[in-house]
């Protein structure tokens, strides 16, 4: 898959996308989400911070909102413009950039943090992109991740039966169901040629990240009590979220 249908497939999910960021932007989440960034972040000075694949912005948001001077960046442009309008309603100002294959966006030593939240799945050459994200880092900077095995009841029959169980239970708790199916065969179709969908994660990344330098690597898995709602936590229990902690 050429990088423009993937780009394509983000465009048309911004939508659902921006639906899910207004519902963290306006509940329990928000508030959630700053305390699991600041006990990552650790300092309390503003910091240069780049949120990569910021989709509608969530991060972005709320670091620029916690006093953080923020760069933003996606290959989906309907994502940037759906981010752009957010930052807007919410007041505040970061950078944003769009950028392709053709963008030459290559800030040696420059950010203090790079951030990521449920990015590193869907990259068809994660490896490539992690070392790229330690020569954008400052020595000393952090690299924070957030993601899960999103993917892994495609490699995993027996998963795919638990996971698909645990969807019927939560939807009679609330969770949504979207009218999306062509899209979903879509983005189940692009996740069978990634290469993450068959890796067993955090224990990938960590190998990796070790390799390209990073030290202090620590990984935790514990927080889907505080993020979730009652019936997201039934949904998603087959696949806890994990955060990666690394300094360059
Ligand atoms: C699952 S969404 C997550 C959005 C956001 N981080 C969040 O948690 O709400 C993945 C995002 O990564 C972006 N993305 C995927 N691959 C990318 C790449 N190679 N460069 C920049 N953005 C990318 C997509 O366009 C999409 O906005």
């Amino acid at each position: 898959m050429n990088e423009v249908k993937h780009r394509i497939y983000w465009d048309k999910s911004a939508k659902i996308y921006d639906g899910i960021i207004q519902e963290e932007l306006n509940g329990f989440k928000k508030e959630a989400w700053e305390k699991i960034l600041q006990a990552r972040i650790a300092e309390d000075r503003p910091l240069q911070i780049l949120d990569v694949g910021t989709g509608p912005g969530f991060f972005t948001i709320i670091l620029s909102q916690m006093g953080h001077h923020v760069t933003a960046l996606d290959f989906s442009e309907d994502m940037i413009s759906s981010a752009k309008k957010n930052a807007d309603s919410a007041g505040v100002k970061p950078q944003f950039i769009h950028v392709t294959s053709d963008t030459s966006f290559n800030p040696e030593n420059t950010f203090d943090i790079i951030i990521s939240r449920n990015v590193t799945w869907t990259l068809h050459q994660p490896e490539k992109v992690y070392s790229d994200w330690y020569r954008w880092l400052k020595k000393d900077g952090k690299l924070i991740i957030f993601d899960a095995n999103w993917n892994i009841s495609l490699a995993n029959k027996i998963h795919g039966e638990i996971y698909q169980r645990d969807i019927k239970k939560a939807i009679q708790l609330g969770f949504p169901q979207y009218d999306e199916e062509e899209l979903f065969s879509e983005g189940d179709e692009i996740a069978k040629h990634l290469p993450l969908t068959f890796a067993m994660r955090p224990e990938w990344d960590r190998a990796i990240l070790f390799q390209l330098g990073f030290h202090n690597i620590q990984i935790e898995q514990d927080f889907d009590d505080l993020i979730y709602s009652k019936a997201e936590k039934i949904a998603y229990r087959s696949i806890p979220s994990f955060s990666i902690v690394g300094t360059k």
